[in-house]
């Protein structure tokens, strides 16, 4: 891989919209994914490992994470590059998650992105993590007839739970977010409770289809509250009085089963609210865009189609390998970002001085075109 000198001297001045294929990096929790996405946002290749070392301790362990993500990405990101058909000098740029998320798995993984950006003699392009779940819509195919701005963002994740209007590349609102726990979190706390393994979501999902969803009456934090806020707290609490009668004896399953019913239920009628309000907060949205790990949920998708037909707008929810953590919305946000600076006749700055930061606001993604 010997540095072309040329192209040193031309990252050194400012990222020029990728003219060939780019490599992803994604490591701000516990996937560690990579990909490779031509400049029109095809994906050339992508590889994703769900570490499962965290499952033992009913949640990510950030230590564990950090050191999955040192041990997994270099071959991770060599065998991408084959898959892709290419060489890594055949590679034009770049782009890893470089906030937020948790700080080890984020050094790890823009620290590699940069030394290897670096070697190649290419830019190195930061990417925020939950801009690149708000882009991810847009990526060639997802939406049939495409999807342009405004639009609405429900970002349902294990770490997040926010609404966002998309108002374009850089020009992101947060309308309202969790006051505690993520939905995916408060899933998995409740799945815990239950006796389910970890990640819950899906486990509490299936034991709910036996169940009723009016069985327990389970408080609905926040709605009708004005504003798009979220709390899950009290929820859970409520869910865990139901419980104490049994101590440490196994919960009869139908009982169990009533119980992740109506906890989903709850979970569902409290989302449907809030974005029924966040619809109220923007100005007409083009679609109503659900993403992270929650938006896999059945009961909450028939919820979330049926706002929006009400609003008489689309639906959009990428395939889940897209609504979750992965390489391919990091690479496909940064080609957006170059794309964008580009329309403005601007140069964006190569990041490989920029750290890894744990928080990074949406409302400083504007500052990257500022002349
Ligand atoms: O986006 P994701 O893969 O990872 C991050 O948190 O970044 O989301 C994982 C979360 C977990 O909390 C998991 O329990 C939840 O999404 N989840 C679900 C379902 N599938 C995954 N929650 C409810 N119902 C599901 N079917
Ligand atoms: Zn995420």
């Amino acid at each position: 891989m010997t540095p072309d000198r040329t192209d040193r001297n031309a990252a050194s001045k400012g990222v020029l919209y990728p003219t060939g294929p780019l490599l992803a990096i994604e490591s701000s929790c516990d996937e560690t994914a990579c990909a490779i996405l031509s400049p029109q946002g095809t994906v050339l290749a992508e590889k994703v490992i769900s570490q499962e070392a965290h499952a033992a301790f009913g949640g990510v362990v950030p230590e564990i994470a950090a050191r999955a993500h040192l041990a997994l990405l270099p071959d991770l990101a060599r065998k991408t590059v084959e898959a892709a058909g290419l060489i890594p000098s055949d590679l034009r740029a770049v782009a890893a998650s470089t906030g937020p998320g948790l700080i080890g798995g984020l050094i790890v993984g823009a620290n590699f992105g940069k030394g290897l950006a670096i070697a190649l003699g290419k830019p190195f392009i930061a990417v925020n993590h939950i801009e690149a779940h708000a882009l991810s819509a847009r990526l060639p195919g997802v939406a049939k007839e495409g999807l342009v701005f405004p639009f609405l963002l429900l970002l349902v994740s294990g770490g997040h739970c926010q609404c966002l209007a998309v108002e374009g590349i850089g020009q992101y609102r947060r309308l309202g977010g969790t006051i505690d726990d993520a939905a995916g979190e408060a899933f998995d706390k409740v799945a815990k409770m239950l006796g389910l393994g970890w990640p819950g979501g899906p486990q509490l999902e299936a034991l709910a289809r036996e169940g009723d969803p009016k069985a327990f009456a389970f408080p609905r934090p926040l709605k009708g509250r004005v504003g798009c806020d979220f709390s899950f707290s009290g929820l859970k609490t409520a869910l865990a009085r139901q419980l104490e009668p049994y101590g440490n004896t196994a919960l009869p399953r139908a009982l169990a089963a009533d119980l992740a019913a109506s906890f989903q239920q709850a979970v569902a009628d409290v989302i449907e609210d809030r974005v029924r309000h966040a619809f109220a907060m923007m100005e007409p949205p083009t679609a109503l865009v659900a993403a992270g790990g929650v938006a896999a949920n059945g009961v909450l998708r028939a919820c979330l189609t049926r706002i929006a037909t009400d609003h008489g707008v689309p639906f959009i929810a990428p395939p889940l390998r897209l609504c979750t953590d992965n390489a391919v919305m990091v690479g496909w946000a940064a080609l957006e970002v170059c794309r964008e600076a580009a329309r403005r006749g601007l140069l964006m700055p190569d990041d490989r001085r920029m750290r890894p930061r744990p928080r990074w606001p949406l409302s400083e993604m504007a500052e990257r075109f500022s002349e």
